[in-house]
């Protein structure tokens, strides 16, 4: 799963508007609206987001 389809929102929204406004990813989440209807995202999206700010956190 790539994508919340509940709330129609990509993993990647999330990672990038969390990069762009210096956010919790699980804040910018909650905002957008996704993994809490029928919370089948949850798994994938949380792993995606660790994965890609971890990346994006260590050092090149
Ligand atoms: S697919 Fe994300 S809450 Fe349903």
């Amino acid at each position: 799963m790539i994508k919340c389809h509940c709330a129609e929102v990509y993993f990647d929204e999330i990672v990038q508007l969390a990069i762009e406004k210096g956010k919790n990813y699980k804040e910018v989440m909650q905002e957008l609206g996704a993994s809490q209807i029928c919370t089948a995202c949850r798994d994938d999206l949380i792993s995606y987001c660790e994965n890609k700010l971890i990346s994006y956190l260590e050092p090149a």
